[in-house]
């Protein structure tokens, strides 16, 4: 190719971030790999908290986290003054959690796939919704049975700072703005990674409104 139509492609594949960024030895940053899903995806996550809203947790420590949480799969995680878990029934309706939307589990699926853990099968979907100032502390996602699945983790609404640490808590973290759209893996060698999310700063998002919202996709049980 050459003339207007060769540079303009030239400067295009320049400007273009790559899509997927590697983050650790099997841990990937997967930009906009969510976007193509999105429109199925709205519509369920709806249905979901219709029949599950969100709420705001206490952890055994006593305090309240500033992140709400809901789940959806057959495993719904949570906390209270006794402690992390799974549980199959949502502790606020004492019912199953919803079902995990097919749009949901595809999306997943195919994500974990994209970044080299073919086979997923998620039990569980944590969705936390953060309004400005919400934040997550440092962690590591260890109450699921096994580690062999990867944990999928999907962003929307507004940008966050994503800490990706190291195995312990006092490792460096690295800082990864995450968009609207972005699925972030991480498995194998790197599942049980600390990470966390910086307080969220004050915005609209003009799909999601003043709010991020962050599905992760485990196999838990
Ligand atoms: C989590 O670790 O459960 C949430 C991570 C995120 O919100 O990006
Ligand atoms: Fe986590």
């Amino acid at each position: 190719m050459s003339g207007p139509t060769a540079d303009l492609f030239a400067d295009d594949a320049l400007q273009q971030p790559p899509r997927r960024e590697q983050i650790g030895e099997q841990s990937y940053v997967l930009r906009g790999f969510a976007l193509p899903w999105i429109d199925r995806l709205l519509p369920e996550l709806r249905r979901v908290l219709a029949q599950s809203p969100f709420r705001q947790m206490v952890t055994p420590g006593g305090f309240t986290m500033s992140a709400a949480l809901s789940s959806c799969g057959a495993l719904g995680w949570t906390t209270d003054t006794h402690g992390y878990r799974y549980s199959p029934l949502d502790p606020s309706s004492q019912q199953p959690w919803p079902a995990l939307p097919d749009a949901l589990r595809e999306l997943a699926v195919s994500a974990a796939a994209d970044a080299g853990f073919s086979d997923f099968a998620p039990d569980a979907c944590l969705i936390n919704r953060y309004v400005p100032g919400a934040k997550m502390s440092l962690h590591q996602d260890k109450n699921e049975r096994c580690y062999n699945a990867p944990v999928v983790s999907v962003s929307l609404g507004l940008a966050a700072i994503f800490l990706f640490g190291g195995h312990e808590r006092g490792d460096k973290p690295q800082k990864i703005s995450l968009f609207h759209g972005d699925v972030v893996v991480w498995g194998g060698v790197d599942r049980l990674r600390f990470h966390g999310v910086m307080p969220i700063k004050e915005g609209v998002h003009p799909i999601m409104g003043p709010q991020r919202i962050n599905l992760t996709f485990r196999t838990a049980g």
